[in-house]
């Protein structure tokens, strides 16, 4: 069968995601895990993996570099990739919403400041109902902003609830659910339609 390159989140999904594959047949070695390095084959040599940041999955299985990959659904939202999403995981699941200071009542009637990694779910949620925002894009640690006046609020995923617990903040609004998604490159999807059938067969098994 053709060999499929596989790329894969780093962060969150990681984990989750080598032990999906691992239940699927396809192993990584724990020498390989425990290193540094970015890309390991398969120990049945039927793939390789590589392993990246959750936006970059979307731009090597686009540019056809991986065939398919394991992503969130909050970095799908955020990105116009065209690559296809045959499948929906149980893995990596969390909430996408808008939390504020826990003793802080948003004032809606004016301007919003907004800190938030998902600049365009954020714009999209608030823009639909004419609430006027100011976007201020972080790369992460986003919970710290309210505390430090950077913003009123913040659109972010939570998963346990801890960080923003710990940050003194509270959910004031979900805009929505996320989970994993296997995603695949278009070409890839023609090309090597038996081993991506086969790896969907196995993955939607569990
Ligand atoms: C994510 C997310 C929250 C946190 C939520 O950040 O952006 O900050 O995890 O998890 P919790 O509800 O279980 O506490 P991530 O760890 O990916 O790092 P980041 O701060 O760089 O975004």
């Amino acid at each position: 069968m053709q060999k499929l390159t596989i790329a894969i989140a780093k962060g969150r999904l990681q984990n989750e995601a080598i032990d999906l594959f691992a239940v699927a047949g396809l192993s990584v070695s724990s020498e390989a895990l425990a290193s540094r390095r970015l890309a390991a084959e398969d120990q049945s040599g039927r793939c390789r993996f590589i392993f990246v940041k959750p936006a970059d999955v979307l731009v090597y299985v686009e540019h056809g570099i991986a065939d398919c990959g394991i992503v969130g659904r909050d970095v799908l939202l955020e990105s116009e990739a065209d690559v296809l999403q045959p499948l929906t995981l149980r893995i990596g699941a969390c909430r996408m919403v808008v939390a504020a200071p826990a003793n802080v009542i948003l004032n809606t009637y004016g301007m919003l400041r907004v800190a938030t990694k998902y600049p365009r779910v954020a714009a999209e949620h608030f823009g639909s109902r004419g609430q006027p925002v100011e976007i201020i894009e972080l790369s992460g640690s986003v919970e710290v902003a309210p505390l430090l006046g950077l913003a009123d609020c913040i659109v972010d995923l939570v998963e346990t609830g801890r960080t923003l617990k710990e940050n003194g903040l509270r959910i004031v609004e979900l805009i929505t659910e996320s989970t994993a998604r296997l995603v695949v490159n278009r070409a890839s999807y023609q090309l090597k339609a038996e081993a991506i059938g086969s790896l969907i067969d196995s993955l939607e098994k569990q």
